[in-house]
């Protein structure tokens, strides 16, 4: 433990499971105070029983203003202080992969979990924040907010607005100290992703060198990544180490989104430059 999060005091929202989890260890490790907002009480009660005082569960569906804003006041009470809040909780719309067959109650859903509760969590952090001299909101969006073609329809404009959202959370209260950015993860094995792909619980890790393997091939770093990788970059960005960045959607995906369609590949003999060469040869180049 390095102790880069000593004195902050961290709302994490979908703290229960995947990087909500890793992220709740992590940041403990590091000294801060942590309050999990999560609607699995179990799960949560236990993760709270496992620590010394510094992790406490509060139930809270963000979908619910009143619920969300609650939380945080919460934490005050508890802690004293907010001084980072990472709205972390999202969910997957693995079904409708064609606006065409889009069902409009599953795209409600999805747009009030994923990106209405980040509203609501910026509205009500901000004047509490604000009263203490500054804070740093954190988003976890996804890169198939940052690029077309990654996930399903829903999933994808949830995301991609989540980061407009960060990017306007951010010009408005950058004058207050608060800073605001989004994590935008790239494949990262967790057992939401394991239920999305039908694996049954738990099987995820026996299949992980299979796992790893698939994604050896579609990103520069050759593994999937781990919640853990998210937990790091958010620990950052709760800390006072990235005191000059706002405003800002970091992926953190193997160099996920620097590769090429496959198409733009100029080694593959599919490639537009190489179908471009040959093309040129048949005109006498
Ligand atoms: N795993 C990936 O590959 C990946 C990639 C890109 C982005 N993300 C994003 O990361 C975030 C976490 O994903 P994960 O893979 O850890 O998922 P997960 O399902 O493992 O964890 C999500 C957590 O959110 C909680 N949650 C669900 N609905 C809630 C609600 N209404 N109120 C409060 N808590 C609620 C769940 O109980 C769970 O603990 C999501 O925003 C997801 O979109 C994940």
């Amino acid at each position: 433990m390095s102790g880069v999060l000593e004195g902050k005091v961290a709302v994490i929202t979908g703290g229960c499971s995947g990087l909500g989890a890793a992220a709740v260890d992590l940041f403990e490790a590091e000294g801060a105070k942590v309050v999990i907002a999560d609607i699995q009480e179990d799960i949560g009660r236990e993760r709270e029983s496992r620590s010394s005082g510094n992790v406490k569960f509060v139930h809270c569906d963000v979908r619910s203003e009143e619920q969300y804003a609650s939380v945080l006041h919460a934490t005050c009470d508890m802690f004293g202080q907010l001084t980072t809040l990472f709205n972390n909780a999202g969910l997957v719309d693995a079904e409708h992969l064609s606006l065409e067959q889009m069902d409009v109650d599953v795209w409600d859903n999805v747009m009030a979990l994923n990106l209405r509760a980040g509203m609501i969590g910026m509205k009500h952090a901000v004047p509490i924040m604000r009263r203490q001299g500054g804070g740093s909101i954190i988003h976890t969006a996804s890169i198939a907010g940052q690029r077309v073609g990654i996930s399903t329809p829903a999933y994808s404009v949830s995301k991609a607005a989540l980061i407009h959202l960060t990017r306007k959370g951010a010009m408005e209260f950058a004058k207050d100290s608060i800073r605001v950015n989004a994590i935008c993860p790239g494949v990262i094995p967790t057992e939401a992703f394991g239920r999305e792909f039908g694996f049954p619980p738990g099987g995820l890790e026996a299949a992980m060198p299979e796992i790893n393997k698939i994604f050896s091939e579609t990103q520069p770093i050759p593994k999937a990544g781990t919640p853990r990788d998210i937990a790091q970059l958010a620990v950052f960005l709760a800390s006072d180490a990235s005191r000059f960045i706002t405003g800002q959607d970091i992926a953190c995906d193997g160099g996920m989104t620097n590769m090429p369609p496959p198409s733009l590949v100029p080694t593959s003999p599919d490639s537009a430059l190489q179908r471009m060469l040959a093309l040129a040869s048949q005109y006498g180049g």
